[in-house]
């Protein structure tokens, strides 16, 4: 067909000018008597309704009538509103290309999570995936504008890495020609930091790799982060570099995805406060009286908030919360002592709503050789596998600071999803690294 193909919504846009239309896609429903067939049509953009009328198409009848659910098809006609249709508009076909008749269609219904992901491939067409995948890419986009419009620039670390940046338990060994040592990025942090006395300001989205052997709906072991780093940055200003760019996030989504935050039935007076409201910033010490007061909750100090105090937190806010000065002994080695308290750190966690969990992680680097020294080496570390990043701190070291966000956290959150696995096209966790 030699037609003009036009995206099914700019054919429902266009509907009153345009009224001979050319679409294409895959049947996402389809039913039909033997003098009509009605089909519902599904492109990227959206779903219409089309009608079939046999007496039009006496020869390709035969193949009309076989077309299930996923096959492929042109299909040219006249566009109207109508009522009764899905998506209110109809269109009466004048011709169809048959482009494949797909076999019958593996998903239904009755699926349980685990076919579903062995069917990850062809579930990523459902209307929930769609939704999901296009939120995604306006997250990415949203990424990239924020730090670009902030003076950023985006900078690459390697994925082989032969040092510990996050504790050794999540560590993903790598058979590196034989050679022991080398695991595969927990973060770009300790690659990032030698580029900010030359780039200043830096950012990047890359895959990170964690060996989490939890099941949880908040883990990944591969999972996409967005990092940030920037000389002469105080904690303030990473905290709110944090805030800018979750608000950057939100509000792009909530302008750009309001019929997918629709399909997928998510309230949007949720996020909106996101966007409106400052975020809470409070120390550990105030999270532990807030947990004893509000919650009944009583955590002894020194201990790392786990997920169900998280959650129990997050319950009483409506954007997410930002949690500071953490005892040094829960945090990474490379984090600034607090001014004048010695046992805690200018650490933060930025805590979603709704038990959504930690979606950002950062800190103020120490700047103190000595203190990072001591602190690799009660850790078991090897100093000499340290020393180009100690060398960051003997050539014109400067206050910095920098943070990585989960994305697929930030999706789970803004998406309102059940588990992390729906905020990646294929999930990888303990339990599965397959499609
Ligand atoms: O808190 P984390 O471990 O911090 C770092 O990696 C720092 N080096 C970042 C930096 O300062 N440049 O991880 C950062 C964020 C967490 O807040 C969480 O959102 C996400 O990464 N994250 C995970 N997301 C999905 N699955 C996992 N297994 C994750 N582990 C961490
Ligand atoms: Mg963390």
């Amino acid at each position: 067909m030699a037609d003009k193909f036009i995206s099914i919504q700019s054919a429902m846009d266009n509907a009153s000018k345009n009224k001979k239309v050319a679409v294409r896609g895959w049947i996402y429903r389809e039913r039909g008597s033997n003098k009509m067939k009605f089909i519902v049509l599904r492109d990227a953009s959206n779903i219409i309704q089309c009608v079939l009328k046999k007496e039009k198409f006496e020869k390709q009848w035969g193949d009309i009538d076989k077309l299930k659910i996923e096959s492929s098809v042109e299909i040219v006609g006249e566009i109207k509103k109508d009522e009764r249709a899905p998506t209110g508009y109809e269109i009466d076909a004048d011709k169809i290309n048959i482009v494949q008749i797909a076999e019958d269609f593996p998903i239904n219904k009755d699926l349980n999570e685990e076919l579903l992901g062995d069917r990850r491939h062809l579930w990523l067409r459902s209307r929930k995936m769609t939704a999901i995948l296009k939120i995604r890419s306006t997250v990415f986009g949203a990424i990239h504008e924020y730090f670009r419009k902030n003076g950023f620039y985006e900078y690459q670390s390697p994925m082989f890495q032969a040092v510990q940046c996050e504790g050794g338990s999540t560590l993903f060994n790598v058979d590196y020609f034989g050679k022991k040592g080398v695991f595969l990025a927990q973060t770009w942090q300790l690659y990032a930091e030698p580029a900010i006395f030359s780039l200043e300001k830096i950012y990047t989205i890359a895959p990170s790799f964690r060996a989490e052997e939890s099941k949880t709906s908040r883990h990944l072991t591969e999972y996409w982060h967005a990092e940030m780093e920037v000389a002469w940055a105080n904690f303030k200003d990473i905290q709110d570099y944090g805030e800018g760019l979750l608000k950057h996030i939100v509000e792009t989504v909530l302008d750009k995805n309001r019929p997918e935050l629709e399909v997928l039935e998510r309230d949007i007076k949720k996020l909106e406060p996101t966007i409106k409201k400052n975020f809470p910033r409070i120390t550990y010490d105030d999270a532990l009286k807030i947990l004893a007061e509000k919650c009944k909750m009583k955590v002894p100090w020194g201990k790392d908030l786990r997920t169900i105090e998280e959650d129990k937190l997050s319950k009483l806010y409506d954007t997410p919360v930002i949690v500071t000065e953490y005892p040094k002994e829960v945090k990474a080695f490379y984090m600034k002592e607090t001014e004048g308290n010695s046992k805690v750190v200018n650490g933060c966690d930025f805590i979603a709503p709704d038990g959504y969990g930690e979606i950002i992680g950062g800190s103020e680097r120490e700047a103190d050789q000595d203190k990072i020294k001591e602190r690799l080496i009660e850790m078991g570390e090897k100093l000499e596998q340290y020393d180009f990043y100690l060398d960051t701190r003997k050539y014109g070291s400067v206050p910095h600071g920098g943070f990585g966000m989960g994305v697929e956290r930030v999706i789970s959150w803004i998406c309102g999803l059940t588990t992390i696995k729906d905020a990646i096209p294929f999930p990888r966790t303990m339990t599965r690294v397959t499609p």
